[in-house]
């Protein structure tokens, strides 16, 4: 019998995600703080736990797939939350987004419950969530990773198993770090050729594919041109992620100017009505424009 899974967090990613767990015969117990979005697994299957502490006490293996810190914080910790209702020697595995130290804290309150904790945020958004091609940076005892290597391949096709807990959330933070960074400047840069009279038309074809632009920046050229910036990463998020960097690297004794400048604006973004949209929209706010060319 194939074991029972839990899944909090059915945003964007997590829906996705559990979807694919879905589709290879897992049976699912699901929670999200917003009932509806949990609609399309229910129909093929899944079941709804009225809070995370009952959703605890029903599965072998929980994923957590949450926005930031505060909120893994709180589904986790408390009386009916559910790290005091997982079954002993149960395996919670936290693939949101988080700061190494916070995965280390949560790594030691599982402990406490003789609950086994793995980090294992994503690389890759909507589309590539779907497809089941995320990459995992897992962070935990390599026992712990083999046991869920199968789960984690239904969701994504790579592995890295960077260390021990925490060593997961470290890559990823690094990894978001620089890809904030790379479109931020890269919308700075379009905002300078733009203004210099260069239409957006020639800056892409003849910047994108160059090894001065970050090559995923490509895939946000559709949204870019049509001012159309449905979210697959939303800006706010890349905030909080920037901002989980500044702490790391305060927590670490480094000093990072450049990413907290970025972070800030990244901040302006979202004051001006960004930060729901896709972190592309940095553009936007970067450049003034929305779909159309400057002057057209
Ligand atoms: N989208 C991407 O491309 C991408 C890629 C890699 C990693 N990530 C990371 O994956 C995580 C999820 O991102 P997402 O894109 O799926 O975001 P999302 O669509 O905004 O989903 C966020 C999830 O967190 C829940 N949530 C937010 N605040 C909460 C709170 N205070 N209490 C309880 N639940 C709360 C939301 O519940 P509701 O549905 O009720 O709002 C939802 O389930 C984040 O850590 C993000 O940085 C995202």
């Amino acid at each position: 019998m194939k074991m029972k899974i839990g899944f909090i967090g059915l945003g964007i990613m997590g829906s996705r995600m559990a979807a694919n767990l879905q589709k290879h015969g897992y049976s699912l117990v699901v929670f999200n703080r917003t009932r509806a979005k949990a609609q399309p697994l229910l129909e093929q299957g899944a079941s709804f736990a009225e809070s995370p502490a009952k959703l605890a006490e029903q599965v072998d293996v929980l994923f957590t797939m949450l926005a930031h810190p505060d909120a893994v914080e709180q589904a986790a910790l408390g009386r009916n939350r559910f790290l005091s209702h997982l079954k002993s020697n149960a395996l919670w595995v936290d693939c949101s987004s988080v700061n190494p130290s916070f995965s280390k804290k949560m790594a030691a309150e599982a402990a406490q419950r003789e609950v086994h904790f793995i980090d294992a945020p994503v690389t890759g958004s909507a589309p590539v969530a779907a497809e089941a091609k995320l990459v995992f940076w897992v962070g935990g005892d390599a026992i712990d990773v083999e046991m869920i290597r199968p789960l984690l391949l239904c969701m994504g096709n790579k592995i890295i198993h960077a260390g021990g807990h925490g060593m997961g959330a470290s890559m990823k933070i690094v990894i978001n770090l620089l890809l904030g960074n790379a479109m931020a400047a890269f919308a700075e840069g379009m905002a300078l050729g733009e203004g210099l009279g260069i239409s957006r038309k020639m800056l892409f074809d003849s910047l994108l594919g160059t090894p001065a632009v970050a090559p995923f920046v490509a895939t946000k050229r559709q949204k870019i041109e049509s001012g159309n910036y449905e979210a697959e990463f939303p800006l706010r998020w890349m905030q909080k992620d920037m901002h989980l960097a500044s702490v790391s690297a305060y927590e670490s004794g480094v000093a990072m100017p450049l990413t907290n400048v970025t972070k800030e604006i990244y901040r302006l973004a979202m004051r001006d009505g960004h930060d729901t949209k896709d972190f592309s929209a940095v553009y936007e706010f970067a450049t003034g424009n929305t779909g159309k060319e400057r002057g057209a």
